[in-house]
């Protein structure tokens, strides 16, 4: 008897333990683990690493002109571990964080690929970032490279058709 309750309390703590490593925000990364750069995630993960080839999240950070690049109220959604340590910190020191990969969903690598088999699952966070910590309804999606929104080009198009008369 004592032996069972012994064992579903190790469980319950096994599974208390996952629920928290899931919950903590992504990028706060557990004291060990590092980002390791898609490169490396793309050796056991094929199949995902050609679905995230096909997304603009591969090529994110091509979206802000050099000077764009620069800054961190722009490059922030645009790269991987932006503010964190280990993570992102600009294009000279860490170009392999560049672009938006999987360590930005799913939090740095290093513990879960280091890990043993049965330790994979608890070391990454399988579920994923919060799409909306990026995607705000208030990200103006129509922003043309070099900053200029949709309206600011039309502004200018009907400039030139004025010049042009
Ligand atoms: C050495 C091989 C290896 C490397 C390198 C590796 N993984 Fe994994 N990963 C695995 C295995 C094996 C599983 C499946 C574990 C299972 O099904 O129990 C897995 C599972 C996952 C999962 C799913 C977890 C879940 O809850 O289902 C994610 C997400 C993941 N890996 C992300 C990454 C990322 C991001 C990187 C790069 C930082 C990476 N992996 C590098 C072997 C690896
Ligand atoms: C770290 C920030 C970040 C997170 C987290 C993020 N995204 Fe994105 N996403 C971006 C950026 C930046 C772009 C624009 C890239 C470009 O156009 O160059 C983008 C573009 C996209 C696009 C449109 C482009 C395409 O590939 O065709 C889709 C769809 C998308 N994201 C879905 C998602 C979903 C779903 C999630 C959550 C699972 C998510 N994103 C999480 C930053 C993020
Ligand atoms: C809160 C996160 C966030 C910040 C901060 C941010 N972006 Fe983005 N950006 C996104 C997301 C998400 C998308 C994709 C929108 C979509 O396709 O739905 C995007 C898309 C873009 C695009 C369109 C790319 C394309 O393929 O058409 C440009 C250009 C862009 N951002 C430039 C900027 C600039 C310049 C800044 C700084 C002033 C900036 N972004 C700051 C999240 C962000
Ligand atoms: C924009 C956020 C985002 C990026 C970038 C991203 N993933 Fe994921 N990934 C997710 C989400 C969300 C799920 C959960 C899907 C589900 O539960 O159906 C997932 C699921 C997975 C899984 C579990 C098995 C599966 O296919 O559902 C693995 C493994 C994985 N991702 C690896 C990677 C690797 C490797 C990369 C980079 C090459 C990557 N992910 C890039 C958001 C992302």
């Amino acid at each position: 008897m004592k032996t069972k309750s012994l064992l579903v309390c190790v469980a319950l703590l096994g599974v208390a333990g996952l629920v928290v490593a899931q919950d903590a925000p992504i990028g706060t990364k557990p004291a060990e683990a590092t980002y390791l750069g898609v490169a490396k995630c793309k050796m056991c993960h094929a199949k995902q690493h050609a679905t995230w080839l096909k997304m603009k999240h591969s090529t994110a950070i091509t979206a802000l002109s050099a000077e764009e690049q620069k800054k961190p109220e722009c490059v922030k959604c645009h790269v991987t571990g932006y503010g964190m340590t280990g993570g992102f910190e600009s294009m000279e020191k860490t170009p392999e964080l560049a672009n938006v990969q999987c360590e930005a969903c799913h939090g740095a690598g290093s513990n879960h690929m280091k890990a043993p088999m049965a330790e994979k699952k608890k070391t990454i966070n399988g579920a994923g970032r919060d799409c909306r910590d990026c995607h705000s309804p208030h990200v103006d999606v129509n922003r043309k490279k070099g900053g200029e929104t949709e309206e600011k080009t039309e502004e200018k198009t009907e400039e030139k058709k004025e010049e042009a008369k």
